[in-house]
C-alpha cells in the first residue's frame, strides 16, 4: 500500500481549527448532534470485545431493515473502512476497476495506494453530472474486477435512478464483476428512498453509515451489506485483521439511536429539505454561479460561470480570509477549483444564509 493523505482531509474544517472558520459550508452530513441530548445511557456497558461482525441486535435492526439476514451485515468504522475492506479484500496491485470521477476520496484514493489501474468515468457537468449506463457499461473490460458507483453522489448530489443501478448490477453480475455501492446519503434522497442496492444480487455490495443523515459521525458507526457467505467471510478477514471488532460504545449508541429513528429522522429531513431550498433560491439568484440541481444528498458542486470574470484563487483568498467562510474548493475532488462543494445540510439556519451572502460577497469582490 502507498498511502497519500488526501487534500479533502489535510483541509478539512476540523484539521483546520473550527475557531478560524464562522460560516463552515463544507460538511456532507446534517448537523452533528450531541450525545447528552440523545437520551442514550451507556454508563453499565461491559467494555468487552464484541461480536466480530458487530453487535447482534444492531445487525438484525439493519438486516430487518433492508430485508437481508443479519449476517449478510458486516458493521465497520463508519462507511469509511467499509470502503477500504471492500478495497483492499478485492483488489491488488494492477487490478482494474472502474470508478465515477468525482467522487468521495477515499473511492478513488484506496484503490490507488494499493496500486490498482484506475478506469475512471468522468461525470461532467455539460451532462447533468448523470451517469450514462449505455457508457458506464460500455467501458467493462473483461479484466475488471470492481465497478464502484455512488448514489447519491458526493460531491454532486445526483441520484443514479434505481432502474439505472439495477442495469449496471445486471451488467455487472452477468459479468462476474463485483459492483460496490457507496450509498451513504440514501435516507437523503429527495424522491423517496430506494431499497438498497444489496438486494440486487450476491455481487453487489453496499455501504453505508450513521454519520451522514444523522449526523453522527462521531461514532464512527457504517456497515457493508452482501448477501454473498464467501465474500462476507472474505470481509470479516479483512475487518478482523485491521480492528478486530468495532467499538462496543459505538455499536450500542447506534443501536439505542436507531431504535428511536422515526423520531429523530423527520425534522432532520424537514430541515434538510429547509435548506435546500434556501440553497437553491440563492443560487439561482446568484449570477456568478451555476449549478446542476441536486436530488439527494446535503451538498451541491456549483461553478464560478465565468472564470475569465472571477479570479478564482482570489475567490478563495476573499472567502476564507476576509469572509471566515469555508467551501470545499473542487481540488478536493480531483476537479478544476472553479468548482466548490457546498454543503447546506450542517451549518444552523443562520450560517447557511450567512455564509451564503459570503460567497457572493466573495466572488463580487473577486471579479476581474
Ligand atoms: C460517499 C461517501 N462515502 C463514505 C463516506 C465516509 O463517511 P463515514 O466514514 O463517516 O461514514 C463519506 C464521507 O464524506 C462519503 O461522502
Amino acid at each position: 500500500m502507498k498511502y497519500v493523505r488526501m487534500p479533502i482531509e489535510i483541509e478539512s474544517p476540523e484539521q483546520m481549527g473550527y475557531d478560524s472558520i464562522q460560516y463552515n459550508l463544507t460538511e456532507s452530513s446534517f448537523r452533528d448532534a450531541r450525545l447528552s441530548d440523545l437520551d442514550i445511557d451507556v454508563k453499565s456497558l461491559l467494555l468487552c470485545y464484541g461480536d466480530h461482525l458487530g453487535l447482534r441486535e444492531l445487525r438484525e435492526w439493519l438486516a430487518h431493515e433492508e430485508k437481508v439476514r443479519p449476517d449478510d451485515v458486516c458493521l465497520t468504522v463508519g462507511a469509511a473502512s467499509a470502503l477500504f475492506i471492500v478495497s483492499t479484500s478485492l483488489l491488488k496491485k494492477g487490478d482494474r476497476l472502474l470508478v465515477l470521477r468525482p467522487n468521495y476520496a477515499t473511492n478513488i484514493e484506496t484503490p490507488r495506494a494499493i496500486g490498482a489501474e484506475i478506469d475512471f468515468m468522468d461525470l461532467k457537468f455539460e451532462d447533468g453530472f448523470r451517469v450514462d449506463v449505455d457508457r458506464l457499461i460500455s467501458m467493462i473490460r473483461p479484466e475488471t474486477k470492481l465497478v464502484s458507483i455512488t448514489t447519491p453522489h458526493n460531491p454532486t448530489g445526483v441520484v443514479i435512478p434505481p432502474a439505472d443501478v439495477a442495469r449496471i448490477a445486471k451488467a455487472t453480475g452477468d459479468r462476474g464483476i463485483t459492483l460496490l455501492v457507496d450509498e451513504t446519503y440514501r435516507e437523503m434522497n429527495f424522491n423517496g428512498v430506494p431499497p438498497s442496492a444489496c438486494l440486487l444480487g450476491k455481487h453487489v455490495v453496499s455501504v453505508s453509515s450513521l454519520s451522514k443523515t444523522y449526523g453522527l459521525p462521531g461514532i464512527r458507526m457504517g456497515w457493508l451489506i452482501n448477501q454473498d457467505p464467501k465474500l462476507m467471510e472474505l470481509f470479516l478477514a479483512a475487518k478482523e485483521q485491521i480492528f478486530i471488532t468495532g467499538s462496543i460504545v459505538d455499536e450500542t449508541i447506534a443501536l439505542r439511536y436507531l431504535e428511536n429513528r422515526a423520531k429523530h429522522v423527520k425534522p432532520i429531513l424537514a430541515k434538510i429539505r429547509e435548506h435546500f431550498e434556501i440553497t437553491k433560491k440563492w443560487i439561482e439568484a446568484e449570477p456568478r454561479l451555476e449549478w446542476v440541481e441536486p436530488s439527494g444528498g446535503v451538498v451541491c458542486f456549483p461553478r464560478i460561470k465565468d472564470p475569465k470574470k472571477v479570479s478564482v484563487d482570489k475567490f478563495y483568498e476573499i472567502l476564507g480570509g476576509k469572509m471566515k467562510a469555508y467551501v470545499g474548493p473542487g481540488h478536493w475532488f480531483e476537479q478544476d477549483r472553479r468548482y466548490m462543494r457546498i454543503g447546506y445540510g450542517w451549518p444552523t439556519t443562520e450560517e447557511l444564509r450567512g455564509g451564503l451572502a459570503a460567497v457572493s460577497q466573495a466572488l463580487r469582490e473577486a471579479e476581474i
